[in-house]
């Protein structure tokens, strides 16, 4: 291939062509050219940078958020606000205010610090750093319902199936701690079930149980601060499932060894594991009823988003065909198109970076 020679006055640039086609081909999700720069050009993975731009598109502040309302409702003595749904919101930060820190700690310390393309580490960035605004956000409802921060926290560690919730992703994520090889094809079975645990298992499935109790109380006018944080952290975090979906297939197909079917069927067994962990929480924690929901549809419709998070990445169902038993509650989580939902500083954000290169499609 021939070379690019460059005139610049009285001085002459080669540009090596052949060396510049090496240096693409090593670009790698793992075990690619080891390189001190951070050099992203030229980019390999393009999905990985235009979610990129999609995440940041969407990005949001808590503190552009209201929440007279919500402090109103947090004070309510009238009965249109139950002790029941004060619960909800309680179990919600709880959960959450240690959740985001345990997933944007494991992107940046196992899953970033293991891949080797640019940017690849790029998008992770972004993810650990939205993880960040939900943790804040979490902060500010907090502070502003001047709920007592130790609460919460208490919640996170003595209730028994949140704890159980917990230890079953990190203990996972510890594990890859030191320095991996990933020769080994075992490492690299480790790293990529890392990825569909945190992505399709947790963020994925284990998240939804909580979401839906806050979202149908945003439904119904109630808390509507907190409705609005949720559902902004939901867009986030279906582009996080989306990232860590496509990560997981492409190291795959980079690294056909990973692929039995053995360890097919341990990822279908990690995901019965985390939807049975996700039922026991919400028929021991989550007063459904108050919400006028069913624990039997609940527990149906976290049985139905299992089963996409295993078909997104090429995995059989754990059940026959289920009909969507909420499906608002998918409307309100899987938000593609419908952007009149976000309303204000959402869009505006949004607008303010589009550089044309994005189509509202893609929203
Ligand atoms: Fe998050
Ligand atoms: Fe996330």
């Amino acid at each position: 291939m021939a070379n690019t020679i460059i005139t610049l006055g009285d001085r002459q640039f080669i540009l090596d062509r052949d060396k510049a086609e090496a240096a693409f081909a090593a670009k790698k999700v793992i075990n690619g050219r080891e390189t001190m720069f951070f050099n992203i050009l030229p980019l390999k993975y393009q999905w990985a940078y235009d979610l990129y731009k999609k995440m940041k598109a969407n990005h949001w502040e808590p503190e552009d958020i209201q929440m007279q309302k919500d402090c109103e409702h947090w004070r309510d003595t009238s009965g249109y606000i139950s002790e029941v749904e004060r619960w909800i919101i309680k179990m919600g930060i709880g959960y959450f205010s240690a959740a985001e820190g345990i997933v944007g700690d494991n992107i940046l310390h196992v899953i970033r610090e293991a891949v080797t393309a640019s940017e690849l580490k790029l998008v992770l960035g972004r993810h650990a750093h939205e993880e960040n605004i939900h943790a804040d956000s979490l902060v500010y409802m907090i502070s502003s319902l001047g709920i007592n921060p130790h609460e919460c926290e208490a919640m996170f560690d003595d209730i028994a199936t949140i704890k159980r919730k917990t230890d079953f992703v990190v203990s996972n994520s510890r594990a890859l701690r030191r320095d991996t090889d990933l020769s080994i094809t075992a490492n690299k079975q480790a790293l990529a079930k890392n990825m569909f645990l945190f992505g399709q298992c947790m963020e994925g499935t284990q998240f939804y149980g909580l979401f839906g109790m806050v979202l149908a109380l945003y439904r119904q006018n109630k808390f509507p601060g907190i409705g609005q944080m949720f559902s902004y952290t939901l867009r986030d975090e279906s582009n996080h499932i989306e990232l860590l979906r496509q990560l997981f297939q492409d190291l795959v197909d980079e690294n056909p060894d990973v692929w039995t079917a053995e360890y097919r069927e341990d990822l279908r067994n990690t995901m019965r594991e985390a939807v049975r962990l996700e039922k026991e929480f919400i028929l021991d924690c989550l007063p459904v009823a108050a919400v006028g929901l069913t624990a039997d549809e609940f527990t149906t419709y976290i049985d139905y988003i299992g089963d996409r998070r295993l078909e997104g990445v090429g995995l059989e169902p754990l059940n026959p065909p289920i009909t969507n038993p909420l499906p608002w509650l998918s409307e309100m989580m899987e938000i593609k198109k419908e952007t009149n939902f976000f309303e204000g500083r959402v869009t505006e954000y949004r607008r303010a970076v589009d550089t044309g290169s994005v189509s509202d499609d893609d929203l």
